[in-house]
Order: structure tokens, then sequence, then C-alpha cells
């Protein structure tokens, strides 16, 4: 699949997220936070919100769900609009259950790990997951400094998707930027998600394609 952008709409203008949108063309989905006050100390958005926002682009929706029991909300977010659902390992009760019940519902199905939570326990379920989220800051808020302890992560977990022979995407959130994409692009990952980085630029799809260049031009050298 290559290289793909998915530019967080969290630190855009919240009063107008469907002109925000409308600012950033070359990405390839728009990543969207929802939190709910309780998995983690903030609120965003919920379902109406997300349901409206999906009728009102052509870009398809990465939904981030940042929330306590996502079996029983996430297949709502299928439903919404979403092309990939992704919930948090530390909040699903039964990731696999729920993997096997986003994909059964059409959506891509996707997994979180927050800084501290490990991969290998994980290892053998990657085969039920389109794509892993690697979070590169505490969930919660944008604007945020990239951890770079989670770089051996993401390598790791490139490596196990690569033994098993998986076509599984590899995505990082957290403090992307034009300074820090060829750290996670060099460790492996493909799917990067920029809020600040891309909205507080002034010309945001031009911060986008230059994030999609200097990640390609890594992953074209290693
Ligand atoms: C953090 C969110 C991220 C965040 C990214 O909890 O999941 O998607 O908005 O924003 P930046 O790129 O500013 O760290
Ligand atoms: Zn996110």
């Amino acid at each position: 699949m290559g290289i793909q952008i998915t530019p967080s709409v969290l630190n855009a203008d919240l009063s107008r997220l469907a002109d925000e949108i409308a600012r950033i063309p070359s990405s390839d989905w728009v990543h969207i936070d929802v939190m709910d006050n309780h998995f983690v100390p903030n609120l965003t958005l919920g379902l109406p919100v997300f349901e409206s926002l999906a009728k009102a682009t052509d870009l398809p929706l990465d939904a981030h769900l940042m929330i306590t029991d996502p079996d029983r909300w996430a297949p709502a977010y299928a439903e919404a609009g979403a092309g990939s659902v992704t919930f948090h390992a530390e909040a699903a009760a039964a990731p696999v259950r729920l993997a096997r019940e986003l994909r059964a519902k059409g959506v891509r199905a996707s997994m979180a790990l927050k800084p501290a939570t490990g991969i290998e326990a994980y290892a053998d379920m990657l085969a039920e997951l389109d794509m892993l989220l690697i979070m590169t800051v505490e969930p919660g808020f944008g604007g945020q400094r990239f951890l770079d302890v989670c770089l051996p992560k993401i390598r790791r977990a490139r490596e196990l998707i690569s033994a098993a022979g998986l076509e599984v995407w590899l995505q990082v959130d957290g403090g992307v930027s034009l300074e820090t994409i060829e750290r996670c692009a060099e460790a492996g990952a493909d799917v990067f998600v920029a809020g600040s980085a891309v909205f507080s630029a002034e010309d945001p799809d031009a911060v986008v394609r230059e994030l999609k260049a200097r990640a390609e031009s890594i992953s074209g050298a290693v």
C-alpha cells in the first residue's frame, strides 16, 4: 500500500470541521479522535458528529476510539461510515472478537497500544488486524512531544508482521512532525497521524505532502 498520511483534526478549528478537512485534500485518510473523558482525561466528539463528518467528505475516516468499553461502542462507528476503526487493547474485553466483528461489518479493524503497553502479548492476534497503532504520546491531547522510547516497539511490530507474512499496516500517532516522521518510517511505520504539525501550518496540505515525501524517501531506502 505504501506510505499514507492521516491528519488528526483534534487541533483544527473544531467549529468548522468540514471546512478544515477540505483544506487537506492530499491526505489518504482523516483521523478522528474520539475521547470519552474516562479512558483518557479529555472529551471530544461522538457518533452523531462522526456520522455527519462521514457525509461531509469523500476522504475515508480513520476512527481512533480512546474510550472505555469499545466492545460495545466500536461497531457503531463502522455503521456510521468509518473506513477504519481503532480500539485500544487496554480497553477491550475481547479484542479478537471485536476485531472480527469490525471486519464482518466491512471496515478495517485496528488495535492501538499506549506507550507502556508491550506488543509481545498481542503477537498471535496480529492476523486478526488490518492495522496496528503504536501511540507515540500518552493518548488524550494533541501537541505533545514525540516519545522516542516507543521506537523499539515500532521496530519489533514490523518484525513480527513481516515474520508472519502479514499485510498489517503499522500506524504511529502522537508528536509526528517533519522533524520526527523519518525516525518512525525508519523503524517501519507506514501510516502516519499528524495533528498539530499539519493544522498549525498556514498551508496544511503542503505539510501533508511534505510529510509523505519524507516518509517515502526513508521507506524507499530501507
Ligand atoms: C492523541 C491523539 C492524536 C493527536 C495527534 O491522543 O490520539 O491523534 O491528536 O496530535 P499531534 O500530532 O499534535 O500529536
Ligand atoms: Zn489519534
